[in-house]
């Protein structure tokens, strides 16, 4: 190193400024001044365009957002709060000339990192984002620390610190550089979807089309051409050659939710897609070459379909390549607080509010919870208790009633019978509380002997097996 090295004074950190204004001119001085000390800056100049820059890959996010705090619909605040409730890490400086306390405080108390007052001089503006850089360098080697000591709690949008969600990460990691297909299953509400957006983030397919399909939302006989398009003239209504999803998503990921509510003439068709890495439009002769990493998800047990005959066995062993199983909630509470975290911080960024976290008894409640509607049901615990909260603390009160299990028909009171309550039942809780029931009875009767339990069931070993695992009873 030489000596005029040494002495240098050190670079300011440089970084990605984004710089949201409605007037031109703070614009233009902006950004000169920003580019001259080194930043990569980009300018818009309404809420709206700021929005589509923060809604765009996480990675991509800027370092730093300087914005107006006053701009037509969306103005700083609401900028803000698509920070905080993306979990973007940037930092938020405010700048205002109606340099009213309270807005600043609001601003302050929902995370910016600081305030300006217009107008400002160039070296007010440089020492904040100075400071804010180093505050995210700092942050981020935090983070990369404890990542390092305690495992990834986090992967894409999904979190998770238990055993169970690390194995998943590990494997969407391993999976998503392939094309290999992959089934996603778990219940209701464990992140399926959110684990089909990662596998495609993760991979080298990322630049491409993310598309998804519900297999269960489009009738039979629309899903053909949703699926491969059609040329014009194919069939009533057809006035034009149109695109199937499949091409859509060229390049990419193709998401096919729900996989179990495809029919079975649709089965063939996908299964011949899938082999030949070919689709034919809807009434047309030419076939078209893809290259699409399919994902599919269901929380049927597909393997049951495939043994009573409703899914095909030669399709599901296609998609079936790699299986992530995703756990239920109740099975892995220790990913709970930090979920609960998450979701607090969301909705004091969507609700305006700050919510610095939830009372011991609120989560000895959440605990003690079964969760037959896993991570979703916690959202919208959570949400609801956000509404109701009056302090920034959540307390077990704020929560709403947990049915805890299922009003399950008493063995005097056949289940038909039953009164339906007025608020509803939780259908998946009470068939899992009530198949369980019946599993254990059936294995008492058979004194624990499988084999025996399955024919009392009158289900194949294999199907028992499955839902001894499913249910959480085949420890030991
Ligand atoms: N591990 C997780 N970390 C953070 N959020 C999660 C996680 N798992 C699920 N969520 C959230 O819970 C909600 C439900 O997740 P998602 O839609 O992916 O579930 P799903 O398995 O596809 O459910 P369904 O079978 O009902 O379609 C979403 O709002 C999602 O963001
Ligand atoms: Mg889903």
């Amino acid at each position: 190193m030489s000596a005029s090295e040494a002495k240098a004074k050190p670079r300011p950190r440089s970084g990605r400024v984004l710089v949201a204004d409605d007037e031109q001119s703070m614009r233009e001085f902006l950004a000169i001044c920003l580019r001259r000390e080194g930043h990569e800056v980009s300018v818009v100049s309404s809420g709206e365009e700021a929005l589509s820059v923060l809604s765009g890959r996480a990675e991509h996010a800027p370092d730093v957002l300087v914005t107006d705090l006053k701009m037509g619909d969306i103005g700083g605040l609401e900028l803000l709060s698509a920070v905080k409730a993306r979990e973007l890490g940037t930092e938020v400086i405010v700048v205002t000339a109606y340099a009213t306390p309270e807005t600043a405080i609001a601003a302050m108390k929902q995370g910016a990192y600081d305030y300006l007052t217009k107008p400002f001089k160039v070296d007010e503006i440089s020492a904040v984002i100075a400071r804010a850089l180093e505050k995210r360098a700092l942050v981020a080697e935090n983070t990369a620390l404890r990542e390092q000591i305690s495992g990834r709690h986090r992967l894409a949008s999904l979190l998770g610190k238990s055993p169970a969600m690390q194995r998943v990460f590990q494997l969407i990691e391993k999976v998503s550089k392939t094309r290999t297909n992959v089934l996603i299953t778990g219940e209701s509400g464990t992140g399926k979807e959110l684990v089909a957006r990662a596998l495609h983030t993760e991979s080298g397919r990322a630049a491409a089309p993310f598309v998804a399909l519900n297999c269960g939302a489009v009738p039979d006989e629309l899903m053909e051409s949703e699926l491969f398009g059609h040329v014009k003239g194919a069939f009533t209504g057809a006035g034009a050659d149109k695109q199937g999803l499949f091409q859509e998503a060229e390049g990419g990921t193709f998401f096919l939710d729900e996989i179990g509510e495809l029919s079975m003439s649709l089965q063939v068709k996908l299964l011949r897609a899938i082999q030949e890495r070919r689709i034919k439009p809807v009434g047309g002769t030419r076939e078209a070459a893809i290259d699409v990493r399919l994902v599919a998800a269901t929380n049927r047990e597909l393997e049951e379909e495939v043994e009573r005959g409703a899914f095909r066995e030669d399709l599901y062993y296609r998609l079936n390549v790699i299986e992530i199983r995703l756990p239920p909630l109740r099975q892995r509470r220790e990913d709970l607080p930090l979920l609960v975290d998450h979701f607090l911080k969301r909705f004091s960024a969507e609700q305006g509010r700050s919510f610095s976290g939830i009372s011991r008894e609120a989560m000895k409640r959440l605990e003690g919870h079964d969760f037959p509607g896993n991570v979703r049901e916690l959202e919208n615990i959570i949400e609801h208790a956000c509404t109701l909260a009056s302090d920034d603390e959540i307390t077990a009160g704020d929560l709403p009633a947990l049915r805890q299990s299922a009003k399950l028909a008493a063995a005097d009171e056949p289940a038909a019978e039953a009164a339906f309550p007025d608020e509803g039942i939780a259908l998946e809780r009470v068939l899992y509380d009530y198949e369980r029931q019946i599993i254990e009875q059936a294995l008492d009767k058979a004194g624990g002997v499988r084999k025996r339990a399955a024919q009392l069931l009158g289900i194949s070993f294999r199907s028992l097996r499955y839902r001894l695992a499913k249910l959480g009873l085949d420890e030991g």
